[in-house]
């Protein structure tokens, strides 16, 4: 049986001054929504960060993918799996000791993730699986919405599938960056089943209507091949 995809609209390219709107247009239709949270020092781009994640909590039921850009992640991440995050997702790149902090998010009822991002190298995070619910393959580099998709990337989600299959493990593969109609069966053919749309979904006249296209195309290709 092929597993559904999970379709996640990044709100970092709606309007940020009508937040709660953003995220009911997209309610019933997609399963998570995608938080981007950007420091101004992991990346150069400054978004939002908890207390606007609490409040966002309590003005919807989607669950909440909140993707951590981020430094000393240890000490900031599970105040958002406390706020009620359903998955948070801190960088590689930003934390020495990933089994532990993903251990604490468990701890605190929220599923964990370790985002890989454009120059980082997948393979030796790959024996950490077991440790994750979740891991988001940037197909850009952090930072900006809008950025073109970097098709070479799949190699690293073809490596996790790879792994989770032979492993039998129950981790979700995510993909984030550049995910649109044109890019989005090449994803879910390397093996992702968890794709982050900013643009392709915000940028359109109906948001709601362009995730399920998004959902069609990448059920459609999803299990077909590696
Ligand atoms: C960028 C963020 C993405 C961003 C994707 O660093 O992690 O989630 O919103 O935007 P699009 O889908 O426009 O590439
Ligand atoms: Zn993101």
């Amino acid at each position: 049986m092929t597993p559904s995809p999970i379709i996640a609209p990044s709100i970092l390219a709606s309007d940020f001054s009508r937040l709660a709107e953003e995220v009911h247009a997209i309610e019933g239709a997609a399963d998570w929504v995608h938080v981007d949270v950007m420091d101004n020092h992991f990346v150069p781009n400054l978004t939002l960060g908890l207390p606007i994640v609490q409040s966002l909590r309590k003005a919807t039921t989607i669950p909440f993918d909140v993707h951590l850009m981020i430094t000393d992640p240890q000490r900031w991440a599970p105040g958002y799996a406390e706020a009620g995050a359903y998955n948070v997702t801190f960088h590689a790149e930003a934390c020495d000791d990933p089994v532990a902090l993903a251990k604490t998010l468990r701890a605190a009822g929220a599923k964990a993730g370790l985002a890989i991002d454009r120059d980082t190298p997948v393979e030796p995070y790959l024996e950490l699986l077991p440790y994750l619910d979740t891991v988001l393959i940037m197909t850009i580099k952090a930072g900006f919405g809008g950025q073109k998709f970097l098709p070479e990337m799949l190699d690293k989600v073809r490596d996790v599938r790879r792994r989770v299959a032979v492993g039998h493990l129950d981790v979700r593969i995510e993909v984030d960056g550049g995910i649109a109609a044109d890019t989005i069966e090449q994803a879910a053919e390397a093996g992702a089943d968890a794709f982050v749309a900013g643009t392709a979904v915000y940028g359109m006249a109906d948001p709601a209507e362009a995730v399920r296209k998004l959902r069609a195309l990448a059920a459609n290709r999803m299990g077909n091949s590696m």
